[in-house]
């Protein structure tokens, strides 16, 4: 009973007493007054409509350099997971960190019961790197709060999203003493490098890790206030290209026009992807793409904050731009990509030097949609580059890291019970979309675990994942906070 854990009534009653003592000796009311603030801090009023301690909490955890592609920083995302050990623990769950080949992963639970449903709650507690700095306002992992954003590296992606979440199960834990359903949190610390140790562990712990279904607040929502429901995800495979010519760098004027350029090559290669209207001219790219179905176009027609004009405004970009026949919503949700990444070779420096470069690279990704294999693409993406290659140079291409796409029903019973859990947090009914974005141990788990996720992102277009000045907003911790506590309950009376 939270009224009689939290005994203010004691305390108040103290007050009373205290201000009686006051104003019979003629003293001021400042004492007073302080002391009502600290009575209201501890009964856990809100302010800016978060509690104090949530946000020092989310503050701690950004701190953690947990930048998982950097191995300078192996110390500080373990350390990070470590700290997320504690708070799990200090909540009365049972927490424990497991080892991988890479970084650790954090696993907890509530006791279970049979007669439960039982719930996953995925999340990340890795970050970008954090490059450019010189364009943060504020230094990346000293969070601060600013204009109703909380302004640091991974203060949506995913720290702020995944605590929500932590911090709802620590209320109802509070409040209720128990939760309504069998809860699993499962967190990694790769997931920015495209979850290398994840399907193993998840492979391994199969029994442990079973459940009805998932849910995960790691992406976006299409506007400030507009509850939003991802039904689906891009995959994504990733490839190097590297083009060798002369065995060393050649005067431009002394070899040029007698030996090929690999400069040149690359930028044959990467204009080969596409033809002119921006369609993907690799063979057989489009395979299995699943068509886009017509209740799908009808609704995304009716999602706000996903116009031309809004894309503009978000990107700066002077127009839209990609495969004729598709509104912009439906080429980032339903189409694939082909998109060069990084780009290089020759002199980048100030002024001109006259050089024919060795070599020349570049790095590609190509997001896919439902029913594209990852595998598939990159052997149909390396046949075209090979086919493609010019003439007098060396082509070759490495392959990266790979997902596969996700698509789940949004009307199942589950996806239903979400949609009223967002629609009680938000105060507005949500919005049902798919995402741009990739998540690869989504598909994983659906695979593995036999588990659909519920996809309740918290990110809003101008959140800057990935960027510098990565920010949340704090209403959107709140709601995340309060949607968690909706959820739990709403996914334990499914039929
Ligand atoms: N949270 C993002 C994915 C995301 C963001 C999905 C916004 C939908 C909307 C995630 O942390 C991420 O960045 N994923 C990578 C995956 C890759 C490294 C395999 C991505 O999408 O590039
Ligand atoms: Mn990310």
């Amino acid at each position: 009973m939270l009224w009689w854990r939290r005994r203010w009534w004691l305390r108040l009653l103290i007050l009373s007493t205290e201000q009686n003592f006051y104003n019979q000796r003629g003293g001021s009311d400042v004492g007073f007054l302080f002391s009502i603030f600290a009575l209201a801090s501890e009964m856990g009023i809100r302010m800016n409509g978060v509690m104090q301690s949530e946000l020092d909490d989310l503050f701690e955890f950004l701190r953690f350099p947990s930048i998982s592609t950097a191995s300078e920083h192996g110390k500080d995302v373990r350390a990070c997971g470590e700290w997320l050990l504690g708070k799990l623990s200090s909540m009365g769950l049972d927490a424990e960190l497991h080892e991988t080949a890479g970084h650790p992963v954090v696993v907890a639970r509530n006791a279970h019961h049979d007669d439960r449903k039982t719930v996953l709650i995925y999340g990340h507690y890795d970050v970008q790197p954090v490059d450019p700095l010189e364009l943060w306002d504020t230094p990346p992992f000293e969070p601060v709060l600013k204009d109703g954003r909380i302004w640091a590296r991974g203060a949506t992606d995913n720290k702020g999203q995944m605590l929500a979440h932590v911090l709802g199960v620590e209320q109802t834990l509070k409040e209720e003493g128990e939760l309504p359903v069998n809860l699993i949190f499962l967190f990694e610390g790769e997931e920015e490098i495209g979850s290398p140790n994840l399907v193993p562990f998840i492979e391994a712990h199969k029994e442990v890790l079973a459940c009805d279904i998932i849910a995960v607040s790691d992406t976006g929502m299409v506007a400030r206030g507009v509850p939003t429901m991802g039904y689906g995800l891009r995959g994504i495979t990733c490839c190097e290209v590297t083009v060798k010519g002369p065995a060393g760098d050649l005067h431009s004027g002394v070899y040029g026009g007698a030996v090929a350029n690999p400069a040149t090559a690359v930028a044959r290669l990467v204009a080969s992807l596409h033809d002119a209207d921006g369609k993907i001219a690799i063979e057989g790219f489009y395979d299995d793409v699943k068509p886009l179905e017509g209740w799908e176009r009808e609704m995304w027609a009716q999602v706000p904050g996903v116009s031309d004009a809004d894309l503009l405004a978000q990107t700066g970009a002077p127009e839209v731009f990609g495969e004729p026949g598709y509104s912009s919503a439906e080429r980032l949700w339903a189409r694939p990509t082909a998109e060069v990444n990084g780009i290089g070779g020759g002199y980048q420096g100030e002024g001109s030097k006259t050089v024919l470069p060795a070599e020349a690279m570049a790095k590609f990704s190509f997001r896919l949609v439902p029913n594209q294999d990852p595998i598939d693409i990159s052997r149909k993406v390396q046949a075209h580059l090979e086919k493609h290659a010019p003439a007098g140079v060396r082509v070759s291409v490495e392959a990266g890291h790979d997902g596969k796409p996700y698509y789940t029903d949004p009307h199942s019973a589950y996806g239903k019970a979400a949609q009223v859990a967002l629609e009680k947090a938000f105060g507005k009914q949500p919005v049902l979309i798919r995402e741009g974005g990739s998540i690869p141990i989504i598909k994983d788990m659906q695979d593995i675990l036999g588990a659909d996720t519920l996809l309740l992102g918290l990110a809003l277009p101008d959140c800057q994942i990935h960027a510098p000045n990565e920010n949340f907003w704090v209403e959107n911790f709140e709601a995340g906070i309060a949607m968690n506590r909706i959820l739990l309950g709403e996914l334990a009376s499914v039929e």
